[in-house]
């Protein structure tokens, strides 16, 4: 996301756009067709959209009242403009080459200071939670935005019965470290594994959750299968993807991108309209799909749910 190491993600950005946009009109029809796999109409020829077909179906979610009622992004565009660098650094890069990520058996090693540390499988990580379709707005850093149905549960009711000790203050997120399934972590673009972090009370917000999945299916490897943290109020890089490891601390965490560019990407990466990225305004976004920028809203929207998780804080500061 920095211009410090070619290509980042803001360099990226520009000549993919204009290719995107007319890639997308000549994908119309198969947005169409994946809206009506949805509803159980068959795929129709070979598009991004018949890849949705591929994915197993998730039946037993619930719908929540935390989702917006925006018109959502198509599958195809939320599954073909990505950002996942552990797979390339180009938009396509992802939905490209991350055919190769094994996503079954998956497991996540839960460590620190926690009552029931082990290693989980995801079907037991989550068991007990409450599935949920939730459609969120995601921001990214660098300007545009999507709104996605995801399913996945509470992270709260995940660390809720995993039981962390009473110091605990911070929640570490980190990424798959295999170069041969991920062939991005072959070059040093960032320090690897991906790793992100919360403060305890942003983790168990009720919005923050685990997705598995998306468009009622399970989650496209490209979009971080088969389990990734979903943070609506954060800039998307915030949103970690293919999650091995939990683990909760007393101390503030290093994460990536704050790692990389701290005065670019802050810990806490709320999305802030009013504090501008040093190398461009973080005042407007496009959201995908559409052609006018639309203004960016204090956390993203979501003010009302976590502004007070930051009474007192700087947020100029604490970016
Ligand atoms: N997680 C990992 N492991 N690696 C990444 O490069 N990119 C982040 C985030 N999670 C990233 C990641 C960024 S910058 C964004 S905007 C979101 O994933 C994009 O999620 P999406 O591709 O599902 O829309």
């Amino acid at each position: 996301m920095s211009s410090r190491r070619p290509p980042g993600i803001c360099a990226s950005e520009i000549t993919p756009e204009s290719v995107w946009v007319a890639r997308r009109r000549f994908t119309r029809d198969g947005i169409l067709a994946g809206l009506g796999i949805l509803a159980g109409v068959s795929a129709g020829p070979a598009t991004a959209a018949a890849d949705q077909a591929a994915l197993p179906t998730i039946t037993n979610f619930t719908p929540s009242d935390r989702s917006t009622d925006e018109p959502q992004t198509s599958f195809d565009d939320a599954s073909t403009y990505n950002n996942f660098y552990e797979f390339g650094t180009g938009k396509a890069d992802p939905a490209a080459h991350a055919g190769t990520l094994v996503t079954q058996p998956w497991t996540v090693a839960v460590s620190g200071a926690c009552a029931v540390p082990g290693s989980y499988a995801v079907d037991d990580l989550i068991r007990d939670s409450q599935l949920e379709e939730r459609i969120y707005r995601l921001r990214c850093v660098e300007g545009w935005s999507m709104v996605i149905p995801w399913l996945g549960v509470p992270l709260s009711q995940v660390i809720a019965r995993l039981r962390p000790h009473a110091d605990a203050a911070f929640v570490i997120f980190r990424t798959l470290h295999d170069p041969e399934q991920m062939p991005g972590q072959r070059r040093p673009i960032l320090e690897w594994p991906y790793q992100e972090g919360l403060r305890l009370d942003e983790a168990m917000h009720p919005l923050t959750i685990l997705a598995i999945g998306m468009y009622g299916r399970t989650l496209p490897n490209q979009n971080g299968a088969p389990i990734r943290l979903v943070v609506p109020w954060k800039y998307g890089f915030k949103s970690i993807k293919s999650v091995v490891a939990i683990e909760f601390t007393t101390t503030r965490p290093r994460t990536t991108w704050n790692d990389f560019a701290p005065d670019e990407y802050g810990f806490y990466a709320n999305v802030n309209p009013a504090h501008d990225h040093p190398r461009w305004s973080q005042a407007r976004e496009r959201r995908i799909g559409e052609f006018f920028r639309r203004p960016t809203l204090p956390f993203n929207g979501y003010a009302e749910e976590v502004a007070g998780l930051y009474a007192g804080q700087d947020l100029h500061v604490d970016y």
